[in-house]
């Protein structure tokens, strides 16, 4: 593996999975595999989990990491070619990548879309620069469009629970799946819904289905394959897992045309599943995506699935790291 920014950096999904699980029981198994090495990780916005995740996983394989708040310290980057500098951007990415480069061995970057200009965001231009002038390899740690620390996470928490699921629900010998849309305060990008459905896909262990209301398909890039209906009721029914999690527009893109609180997953809809264990990124806003009752239930996995963060992050610098 030479860069991670999407599954399709990905040669094995269950050998990357089985690698993470590895290093969950066994922590400092390869605890010199980075030494002498350090890990720059940048963020052009907030994080709780990657960050520290990633720091973990770092320095479990002997890696120095060094963290650098991009937005709040740094200067504003300017990433279009052939910009006149004359506005708020200070530096241009092909002056400060190549750096960066020179100071570390693993580059991770967060940087979330401006969820204005579809296009833009779209062509992953952040992701892409860094790959084309830092010389070193690239991870992403949430991009415009794609988060996929997360989505191996995902996989890996739900292949972890597969034993303690009762009889499956779907049918057909797959765990049924279901990335169901949630109401929220605030228009969110499309990259956790968009790199899970990637990576379930792409994995095709799992009967998937994805349930939002009208107007708020995603890119079917992402999506090829799952079942999509608006009718989260018929969706729910006998799932074993359900992934609840809030996205803007993507057509009409980055609004909220839709806030029903219908949709927020409670108490009364897990009924509908095969008593499914319940997923989040998180952060989340409890009452608002899914119920406190839910959240707090026997049912929820996310704070397995967040924990599980340090493990799929230590599986990906290791493959790096043995490939440089
Ligand atoms: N799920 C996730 O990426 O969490 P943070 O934004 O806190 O890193």
């Amino acid at each position: 593996m030479k860069n991670f920014i999407s599954v399709k950096d990905v040669a094995d999904i269950n050998a990357l999975v089985a690698k993470a699980i590895a290093y969950k029981a066994n922590p400092f198994a390869d605890k010199n595999l980075g030494a002498g090495k350090r890990i720059g990780l940048l963020f052009l916005n907030p994080s709780l989990r990657t960050r520290l995740s990633t720091h973990v996983a770092a320095q479990n394989l002997g890696l120095e990491p060094i963290v650098f708040n991009v937005d709040k310290d740094g200067w504003a980057l300017e990433f279009e070619d052939g910009a006149i500098m004359s506005g708020n951007t200070v530096e241009h990415v092909k002056d400060a990548a190549p750096i960066l480069g020179n100071y570390f061995d693993i580059l991770c970057i967060r940087a979330f879309p401006t969820l204005r200009n579809k296009e833009e965001d779209y062509s992953e231009e952040v992701m892409k620069s860094f790959i084309k002038y830092a010389g070193i390899p690239i991870v992403s740690l949430e991009s415009a469009t794609l988060h996929p620390l997360q989505s191996l996470t995902d996989i890996l928490t739900i292949k972890e629970c597969l034993p303690t699921v009762p009889p499956l629900g779907g049918g057909g010998g797959k765990p049924k799946v279901v990335l169901t849309w949630a109401p929220h305060i605030k228009p969110l990008p499309q990259c956790v819904p968009n790199s899970f459905a990637e990576w379930v896909n792409a994995w095709g262990e799992a009967e998937f289905v994805i349930t939002h209301p009208e107007d708020y398909e995603l890119d079917e890039q992402f999506t090829k394959g799952a079942t999509i209906t608006q009718d989260q009721d018929a969706a729910l029914k006998d799932a074993d897992f359900v992934y609840v999690k809030n996205w803007s527009t993507y057509t009409d893109y980055g609004r909220i045309y839709c806030n029903d609180p219908k949709w927020m997953l409670t108490e009364e809809k897990l009924k509908l599943t095969n008593n499914a264990k319940i997923m989040h990124c998180l952060p989340v806003r409890r009452n608002v995506e899914l119920s406190d009752e839910v959240l707090d239930s026997a049912n929820s996995i996310v704070t397995q699935q967040a924990s599980n963060r340090v493990w799929a992050a230590q599986a990906v610098l290791a493959e790096i790291l043995k490939n440089k």
